[in-house]
C-alpha cells in the first residue's frame, strides 16, 4: 500500500525545520508541509494554556490540508500539549521529546545528561520523565535557556553576541568560564555530565557555537534524527509510506511575514524551500 498524502509539520518558527531537514534526508519520496507559528513565536515563554491553544490551531490547518501524519517539530507543543492533540484527531501524530530523551539515556556513559530547553518545557518536566522511564539511573539536569530562540528567528547563528549568550545559558549546567574559555568555577565531577540534549528544535542550528562552548568530553544530542527514524517506522507499519521514486512536493507556511521566513529558510538551508505562503489560522487568536 502507497500513500502519497504530504507528512505536516509544525513549530512555533523556523527550528522545527531542523526535524524537516533530518526527514527529507531519510524518507525523499515524502511530500511535506511544514507550519511555522512565526506571529506567535516564541512558545516557550507562554502558558501551557496557550501552547495548547496555538498547537491545536497548527494542527487544525494541517490536517484540514488532508496530511497523513502529523510531526509536532516543537519540543514546546510536544511537552504540554501532545495528548490534547491525540484527543482531537486520529491521525498518527509523533512529538520530539521522546525520541530525544531515549537516543539521549542511551548515549551518556556517566548517566548524567544536561538538557537545555525552553521555559515551558522545563516547567513541564516531560523531559526528566521520558529519560527516566528509559533509564532510572540517569541523573537529569534541565535548564531553561529562554535567550536563544529569539537570536535563531532573526537568523543570528554566529559571532560575540551568540558566542556569550551560549556561554551564559550552559554555564549553570558545564560551569562559569572566564574570557579565556577557562573554567572558572568548575562543577564538581559527580555533577559533571557527558551528553547534552539540545531540546529545543532551534538550537541544532546553533551547533557549531554550542560545540565550541561545551568543548571535548561531552556529547551533542538532538532528537531530529531519532524522530525521523520513529516516523519512518510508523509509515512503515501503518502503510503510509510514499511510493519510491515518487516526486515529493513541500510546502512552507508560515503565520508571520512570508518573506522574512523564506530570508531566514534560506540563510540556514539555502534554496531548500522556494516556496513559503502566509496563513491565518483559526482559533489561536
Ligand atoms: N522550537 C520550539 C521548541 O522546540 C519552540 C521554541 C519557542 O517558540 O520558544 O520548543
Amino acid at each position: 500500500m502507497v500513500d502519497a498524502r504530504p507528512i505536516g509539520f509544525f513549530d512555533s518558527g523556523v527550528g522545527g525545520l531542523t526535524v524537516l531537514r533530518e526527514v527529507l534526508r531519510r524518507l525523499p519520496d515524502e511530500s511535506t508541509v511544514y507550519l511555522g507559528d512565526n506571529l506567535r513565536t516564541p512558545y516557550g515563554r507562554r502558558s501551557d494554556d496557550e501552547v495548547r491553544r496555538f498547537s491545536l490551531a497548527c494542527v487544525d490547518e494541517l490536517a484540514a490540508r488532508e496530511v497523513k501524519a502529523i510531526v509536532v517539530a516543537c519540543n514546546t507543543s510536544s511537552a504540554v500539549a501532545l495528548p490534547q492533540m491525540r484527543a482531537r484527531y486520529d491521525l498518527p501524530i509523533v512529538g520530539v521529546v521522546r525520541p530525544g530523551a531515549t537516543a539521549a539515556a542511551l548515549a551518556t556513559r556517566c548517566r548524567r545528561v544536561g538538557v537545555i530547553a525552553t521555559p515551558a518545557t522545563v516547567r513541564s518536566r516531560a523531559y526528566f520523565h521520558a529519560i527516566k522511564d528509559e533509564n532510572p539511573f540517569v541523573e537529569v539536569y534541565e535548564h531553561a535557556t529562554p535567550a536563544l530562540v529569539p537570536l535563531v528567528e532573526a537568523g543570528r547563528l554566529e559571532g560575540p553576541e551568540v558566542e556569550a549568550a551560549v556561554r551564559a545559558a550552559l554555564a549553570p549546567l558545564l560551569g562559569e568560564r572566564g574570557a579565556d574559555g577557562e573554567f572558572v568555577f568548575p562543577l564538581p565531577e559527580h555533577e559533571r555530565i557527558d551528553t547534552l540534549l539540545l531540546g529545543c528544535t532551534h538550537y541544532p542550528l546553533l551547533v557549531p557555537v554550542l560545540e565550541r562552548s561545551v568543548g571535548d568530553g561531552i556529547a551533542i544530542i538532538d532528537s531530529a534524527s531519532a524522530t525521523a527514524s520513529v516516523l519512518a517506522g510508523l509509515l512503515e507499519v501503518n502503510g503510509l509510506a510514499a511510493s519510491p521514486g515518487a516526486v515529493a512536493r513541500h510546502l512552507q507556511l508560515t503565520t508571520g511575514d512570508a518573506a522574512a521566513f523564506c530570508r531566514t529558510a534560506e540563510r540556514l538551508f539555502g534554496n531548500l524551500f522556494p516556496t513559503v505562503e502566509r496563513v491565518v489560522l483559526r482559533g489561536a487568536a
